[in-house]
């Protein structure tokens, strides 16, 4: 029999008015609805009842399970109660860029969009729970996922996370901020026990997550599938209650992935949460039917005390309060493929690009004077957005490059080849791929044609675009989750074929790269202009054409340092990349911080750019800063070229009188200011006292020491336009 519903007709008819219940009325719905719930129903809380869904709520308004689906660019079609197979009919729902390219647009504004889409998307397709975003850090270029998350830096990892999140939690949808942590590799993830100081976790790992507890609110956090000092990261003590619990006070509830708890008991008494699985593991660890349930028997004999279990439903409650799943409060309408979403697509993708190099200015192509193109790389017309693990999606289009530049230039005759390289592929097999380095060897071979039929189609063309980069796929040297790409470079036969090509000199030609993580170049030096892309959705193609026709003047910055050969990253100067045991002993230097403290120089830069404008900037003041309160430096950026364009402002933070070990720099604020040609405008940044602080570990707490310190500002991490002191008057503690 159906029970009644939990509230009041009174408390439920002001809920009914409301979007989201503030965290008190969300609080006071769950403990409502625990109260009435029997241990094996609070223990139906704490286990996904499929694979992608936890049991209805006895008394709940709905009468449904609550529901998750992946991930950070699309939502996911739903998959098969036991497995992982796609059920039919397959929804559609639209591809937004990944998140290496939204991390690329360094642009509040788009994380905002990005997340609200998902969320209106969720809605349509009665999704309660979004898998994203992932937040884990670029460590090495290797790292099979860094498409899936937002590059180098946790500063700006951190300021795009809280707005994609409040984003998609303006839906009545909860977002899962993932995977919580130290998951920086593919390599082994379910194995590899990881090894941090406290100060390195705390100044470069966990900032994000942070910023995703306590500035955005984030209602669910997922764990991650490695141990931590030798814990599983579901059921690790220190990260999950003294760091998630204690220090940030985190309401929401903790989601293991995917088959990454290992225990019941001594997983439920260090923090753990709701235990997701699939296939026949889910049956075991609830099982309606049966009554089997390993946490409600772990009661039983006493393992784990009934408030425990307590505490841990009533977080799986509070995030299904503020929804309104729980109470029926009225949840926002949600919408999806519309032209609007597919809009966002394509002006994301094309404001994430890249421009590496312009040096004849050959950028942005004039379609009249395009009458013979040549396309060079077959990547350029096969379609990604179906391909990449859990974030892959189902589109209801999607626009290749050569699709896109064929719908340009009707007046031209486009033609796409292969490049002149035999590549060949290692694929591993799937099914192991969490499994440490386990390849099983299927070699496939890519098309290709000879040099000199080749040559022939170039110099009849008058445009060339080559395009090169990585795929997403689970051969060596694609991206995917579960494997790391096996080589930094590009296959060796496509470098040589891009020097061949290159040195052909054609006049017009034009090179587009695109991955989701920095790949090994040897060629560039070679090439006039360089567009580097990440994975941009269903719109790809349109957004690349947009940079490349100049409809859209590139303003995107890399997130990630591109280093010159894998030996000058810190993972392989230092010897921390491995698959069984590994101590993050390169600490803080990571990416750019890394660069600066050896002296390497990198192919380009963090931070680095180009637009089809040029850029003045200069430091009108500095304001505040007395008493605690934060510095706001006022930059004067102006527009010294013909065309609109936008140029983000980024201010770094140097250490003149460090008492400890610090970074040569590192980036603490950065703005888009977007200027009419010769227009000036003042962009206002501001920086707390906290910005500035190191992690203390001797008492474990932020640290900002008295002193001078010094703020730089540019146009990247290696093009400071101007600097200034400014003077911190007594050492202040944060206790987070
Ligand atoms: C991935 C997660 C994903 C989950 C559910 C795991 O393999 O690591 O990111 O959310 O599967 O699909």
């Amino acid at each position: 029999m159906k029970k009644p519903i939990l509230l009041s007709a009174t408390v439920l008819c002001a809920f009914a008015a409301q979007a989201m219940l503030d965290d008190d009325e969300a609080l006071s719905a769950a403990r409502e609805a625990l109260s009435r719930l029997t241990l094996r129903e609070k223990t139906m809380l704490l286990a996904g009842s499929g694979t992608m869904t936890l049991a209805p709520v006895p008394g709940a308004a709905t009468d449904r399970e609550w529901t998750m689906s992946d991930s950070s660019s699309t939502v996911r079609a739903s998959l098969e109660r036991w497995g992982w197979s796609y059920v039919e009919p397959q929804e559609e729902n639209t591809k937004l860029p990944s998140l290496s390219a939204l991390a690329q647009t360094w642009d509040v504004e788009w994380a905002r969009k990005h997340g609200e889409v998902l969320g209106a998307e969720c809605r349509d397709r009665g999704v309660d729970q979004l898998l994203g975003p992932g937040v884990n850090i670029m460590r090495t270029p290797l790292c099979g996922r860094n498409w899936e998350y937002l590059g180098e830096d946790p500063v700006l990892a951190a300021k795009l996370c809280v707005p994609f999140i409040k984003g998609v939690q303006s839906y009545d949808v909860a977002a899962t901020v993932k995977h919580f942590c130290l998951n920086n590799q593919e390599l082994a993830r379910g194995s590899v026990d990881t090894h941090v100081d406290d100060r390195t976790l705390n100044e470069i790992y966990l900032p994000a997550f942070r910023a995703a507890v306590k500035e955005a609110g984030v209602l669910a956090i997922m764990t991650s599938y490695n141990k931590i000092d030798g814990v599983w990261a579901s059921e690790n003590k220190y990260t999950q209650k003294g760091i998630l619990r204690d220090r940030w006070g985190f309401k929401g509830f903790v989601v293991t992935d995917w088959g990454g708890q290992h225990t019941t008991a001594f997983a439920a008494m260090n923090g753990g949460g709701v235990e997701m699985h699939r296939g026949d593991r889910i049956r075991r660890i609830y099982n309606p039917k049966t009554g089997a349930c390993p946490l409600a028997e772990a009661v039983e004999r006493g393992e784990v005390p009934v408030s425990t279990v307590d505490e841990m439903a009533l977080r799986t409650l509070f995030a299904m309060a503020k929804t309104g799943f729980l109470t029926g409060a009225k949840r926002k309408r949600g919408e999806r493929n519309t032209p609007e979403h597919q809009r966002i697509a394509r002006e994301e993708g094309a404001e994430s690009i890249v421009l590496l190099k312009n040096d004849r200015g050959l950028l942005p192509l004039d379609a009249k004077a395009m009458k013979k193109v040549l396309v060079v790389g077959m990547l350029a017309d096969e379609k990604q957005c179906r391909k990449g693990g859990s974030a892959e999606g189902n589109t209801p289009y999607e626009v290749t490059l050569f699709a896109a530049l064929t719908n340009r230039l009707p007046h031209a005759e486009v033609k796409l080849m292969p490049f002149c390289a035999k590549t060949v592929h290692a694929e591993t097999d799937a099914t192991n791929a969490t499994e440490a380095g386990a390849h099983v060897e299927m070699k496939t071979e890519e098309a290709y044609c000879s040099e000199d039929e080749l040559h022939a189609a170039a110099m009849a063309a008058d445009t060339l675009v080559v395009f090169t980069g990585t795929e997403l796929g689970v051969q060596e040297n694609m991206e995917s989750e579960g494997r790391d790409r096996v080589e930094f470079d590009l296959p060796s036969q496509l470098q040589k074929a891009m020097h061949t090509i290159l040195d052909w000199r054609h006049p017009r030609t034009i090179v587009i790269s695109r991955s989701g993580t920095p790949v090994g170049y040897t060629w560039t030096d070679k090439a006039d202009a360089l567009l580097k892309t990440s994975y941009l959705g269903m719109e790809e193609g349109n957004a690349i054409c947009d940079v490349l026709f100049g409809d859209v003047n590139p303003c995107g910055k890399l997130a990630q340092t591109w280093p010159r050969r894998y030996e000058d990253t810190a993972v392989a100067q230092c010897g921390t990349y491995n698959a069984t045991n590994i101590t993050y002993n390169e600490r803080f230097y990571v990416g750019y911080r890394w660069h600066d403290k050896s002296g390497i120089v990198p192919l380009f830069p963090f931070g680095h750019g180009l637009g089809y404008t040029t850029f003045n900037m200069e430091l009108e003041g500095i304001d505040g800063g007395r008493g605690g309160e934060p510095f706001t430096l006022r930059v004067a950026v102006e527009n010294t070229g013909s065309r609109r364009g936008k140029e983000v402002v980024q201010v770094y933070a140097a250490y003149p009188d460090a008492k400890v070990e610090r970074c040569a720099k590192e980036l603490k604020a950065f703005a888009k200011v977007d200027l009419a040609p010769g227009e000036t405008k003042t962009a206002k940044l501001s920086i707390s006292l906290r910005d500035l602080a190191y992690w203390d570990e001797f008492n474990h707490s932020f640290r900002t020491d008295a002193g001078e310190y010094e703020v730089l500002i540019g146009a990247s991490s290696a093009d400071i336009r101007c600097k200034a002191r400014v003077k911190v008057d007594d050492t202040r503690f944060f206790a987070d």
